[in-house]
């Protein structure tokens, strides 16, 4: 199958009722692991790269090797997405290589930092929706300020102190006509979302809810939702690292966001504790080694086993064979024509 658009693979998720996992990419053999896990439990997968990763591995590097995993799997419908671009010119390039989605985070200003005004987000994700429909690329906004910093990206804070307004995000979808809304509900980037096991106090799952009654129809995404599990903190810290005790996101939210209106769930942190224990058991049992493949292959079964989880647990395994791709062009037609509409259902308060 040829990359598809992420607007189809969400919504064929939203007719489905299950949540599809965006797994963030810089090498190889993460896009490997994401691949295996998606053979493995029969998945449709939104592949995600920040600015950072592009940067890491260069653009041609990337996209060629999610190009070759599409050639490989050509049974997977796989998404393309530019993570967190943070001006029109970063998602116009990630257009221009191919990437068949983009999120504008325009919560934040160009610095990635400080809080932008709901003005100046407003009009720089209504720039790229123009720019992208146009193509038949698929567009994620972003209503409230996540917490915590990735890369240089991120308002730092617990996450708490810009939860989304409900009636912002009304406006906000109507004003731009996403195709997908990030709401900022106290999650975080990072391993360190939470001090203890998060309850109501911290997750704003009500607002979630409030969110989706309110648009009943608009895909919602969680941000910062690996879930930090104690085990692959406990394989680092027991191989030689120091993590902090901490807490993630428990799955049981996620899926009630997924009952809820959730329909594409960001993670990254969870592969990387993966795939860094697995690396830390080798290296820290057998110093002697030094071949790349003796650790980067358990590295990569690690995350593998990672996301085949998280696969299942979203609702996503086993409904890869579900749909055929609509070509980019079609896709392009469908934002023209109206058939594709880009104006939110709105329920009253
Ligand atoms: O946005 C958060 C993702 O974990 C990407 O992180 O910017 O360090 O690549 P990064
Ligand atoms: P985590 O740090 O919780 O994995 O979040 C990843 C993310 O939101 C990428 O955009
Ligand atoms: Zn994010």
């Amino acid at each position: 199958m040829p990359l598809v658009s992420m607007r189809q693979l969400l919504d064929e998720a939203a007719k489905g009722g299950y949540g599809v996992g965006a797994f963030n990419v810089n090498d190889m053999e993460q896009i490997q692991a994401i691949m295996g896990a998606a053979k493995e439990t029969n998945s449709p997968v939104i592949i995600q790269a920040s600015r950072g990763a592009r940067q890491f591995a260069q653009d041609k590097y990337l996209f060629h090797l999610i190009l070759a995993a599409a050639e490989l799997n050509p049974e997977i419908p796989i998404a393309m997405h530019q993570d967190h671009g943070n001006s029109f010119e970063t998602c116009k390039s990630a257009i221009e290589l191919g990437y068949t989605s983009v999120m504008m985070d325009g919560s934040l200003k160009e610095d990635g930092k400080t809080p932008a005004t709901f003005e100046e987000n407003v009009a720089v994700t209504k720039k790229v929706v123009d720019f992208a429909h146009e193509r038949g690329v698929t567009v994620e906004g972003e209503i409230g300020v996540l917490g915590g910093v990735e890369d240089g990206h991120g308002a730092g804070g617990t996450g708490l102190e810009h939860i989304t307004d409900p009636d912002q995000a009304v406006e906000f979808a109507e004003l731009t006509g996403v195709d997908a809304l990030a709401i900022a509900i106290g999650t975080s980037h990072g391993a360190y979302k939470f001090s203890k096991k998060p309850d109501g106090s911290v997750l704003k799952m009500d607002v979630l809810i409030a969110i989706h009654k309110r648009l009943p129809n608009t895909h919602l995404v969680m941000h910062g939702s690996s879930s930090v599990p104690k085990d692959l903190q406990d394989v680092i810290n027991k191989y030689g690292g120091k993590l902090k005790e901490t807490w993630g996101v428990p799955v049981e939210e996620i899926q009630l966001g997924i009952r809820n209106g959730v329909r594409k769930v960001n993670v990254d942190t969870d592969n990387r504790l993966a795939m860094t224990g697995a690396i830390r058991k080798v290296l820290w049992e057998t110093p002697e080694k030094f071949d790349p493949r003796d650790y980067m292959k358990p590295a990569r079964e690690a995350m593998q086993k990672v996301v085949s989880l998280r696969m299942a647990q979203f609702g996503q395994a086993g409904h890869a064979g579900d749909y055929k791709a609509v070509t980019i062009a079609e896709i392009a037609k469908g934002y023209k024509d109206g058939s594709l509409s880009t104006k939110p259902l709105v329920a009253a308060r």
